[in-house]
């Protein structure tokens, strides 16, 4: 095969597709800046802070704060109105299949905002945001056979997300590790779910087919698929002293250590260590699993063996590998992971949709022929 799976172009590697201000993978120095904040400085607010930021370009003060609050909550009441009108697209026994169809049921608010009367305050952002979250929600418990539990507009987004999942409002330390985590997938550069939705937006199409086209990308486990596969990983292994044998197993069967490497970090993923602390203090306020210890040391093997392969390829942990035991320890399930991180990155998708938009600009980039040339 001429054009192999090792060709350096095939992964668009370092190729810059988009100027944008909404966030800084800085894979060298290990740093995720959104719109000139650290991530770090972020991680302990409120989700409609960081999409007042995102999608508004500055944190809000407690009025501004009010303002997203309420859309947000517009946005999820209006979803949840459209419920009835959804038909099977939540059976599905994948989460993020039952998002795929869910959201593509919504109508495209450009092309038909009449449709939005019930959104008066509300953005487009804040209802493609609101839908993700309750239809999560919902599918998660049509699951469980549970009744869909409806939204409370005077709540955080977060903790509402929780509370129709659960069923009962989550504890101050369960919603500021689900802040926390939420905000940290907020955004992330030219990630691969992100590309597809400014691909879609570029091209002049509505918000929510770009949104559908991101949620495809995202179930991938190269991508948003891999923090179940990593609990599976740590039950697998079971205790620290088997991590070495377990991950040489692994690697001898011509598997991947899921939870570890990355595109862009050449160095530990500065959102392992944001979603690691948020672990901590979940463990310490006694409400997380006791897994911490192990998720560690399986992190310590895993660097050091990739390392001894691949000297010169820095493979750590990536923010997945914290994920896991973080939405783990809240109670949710491993498949509902991908569908949170949705939740979360949706906030993100929408601000590039916008960014994109705003340049008027088809994505449409070159290949080169590498087939057969049938002579003149
Ligand atoms: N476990 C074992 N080996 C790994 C690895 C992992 N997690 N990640 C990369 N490698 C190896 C590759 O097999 C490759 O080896 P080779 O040169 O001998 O073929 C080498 O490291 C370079 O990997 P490459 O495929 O170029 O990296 P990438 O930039 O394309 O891939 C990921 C990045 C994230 C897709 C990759 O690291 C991966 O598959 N990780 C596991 C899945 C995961 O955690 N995804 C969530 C990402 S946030």
């Amino acid at each position: 095969m001429a054009n192999s799976s090792k060709s350096t172009t095939g992964g668009l590697e370092g190729v810059i597709a988009a100027d944008t201000v909404m966030s800084l993978v800085d894979g060298e120095r290990g740093r995720l800046v959104f719109r000139g904040h650290n991530l770090e400085q972020l991680a302990g607010r409120q989700v409609e802070d960081v999409a007042a930021l995102l999608w508004r370009g500055d944190l809000p003060d407690s009025a501004g704060r009010e303002v997203i609050r309420a859309a947000l909550a517009e946005g999820r009441i209006e979803a949840f109105r459209r419920l009835p009108t959804l038909g099977d697209a939540l059976v599905a026994a994948d989460g993020m299949d039952a998002l795929r169809a869910s959201i593509a049921h919504l109508p495209s608010p450009t092309s038909s905002s009449a449709e939005l009367e019930g959104l008066s305050r509300g953005t487009e952002g804040a209802f493609l945001a609101g839908a993700m979250a309750v239809f999560a929600a919902a599918f998660w418990r049509r699951t469980l056979g549970q009744p869909v539990v409806p939204p409370d507009a005077s709540l955080s987004h977060a903790e509402d997300y929780l509370r129709m999942m659960q069923g009962e409002p989550p504890s101050r330390e369960a919603l500021r590790a689900l802040s926390t985590y939420l905000i940290t997938v907020a955004d992330h550069g030219m990630s691969a779910s992100t590309f597809a939705a400014r691909v879609v937006a570029s091209t002049g199409s509505d918000a929510v087919s770009a949104v559908v086209a991101a949620l495809c990308a995202l179930k991938g486990p190269l991508h948003g698929g891999a923090p179940g596969p990593v609990l599976d990983m740590l039950d697998a292994v079971g205790t620290a002293e088997r991590a070495e044998s377990w991950l040489l197993g692994e690697l001898a069967a011509g598997r991947r250590i899921m939870g570890m490497g990355h595109r862009v970090y050449r160095v530990r993923d500065p959102r392992a260590a944001v979603l690691e602390g948020a672990v901590e203090t979940l463990e310490r306020s006694g409400s997380a699993g006791g897994r911490l210890g192990l998720a560690r040391a399986v992190e310590r093997v895993a660097t050091q063996i990739l390392s001894e392969r691949h000297p010169d390829r820095a493979l750590r942990a990536n923010v997945e590998f914290y994920t896991a035991i973080l939405l783990d320890s809240l109670g949710i399930s491993r498949r509902m992971f991908t569908p949170t991180f949705a939740v979360g990155r949706v906030i993100g998708w929408y601000a590039h949709i916008e960014e994109q938009r705003a340049t008027g600009r088809l994505i449409r980039p070159a290949s080169r022929y590498v087939g057969p040339d049938p002579g003149s």
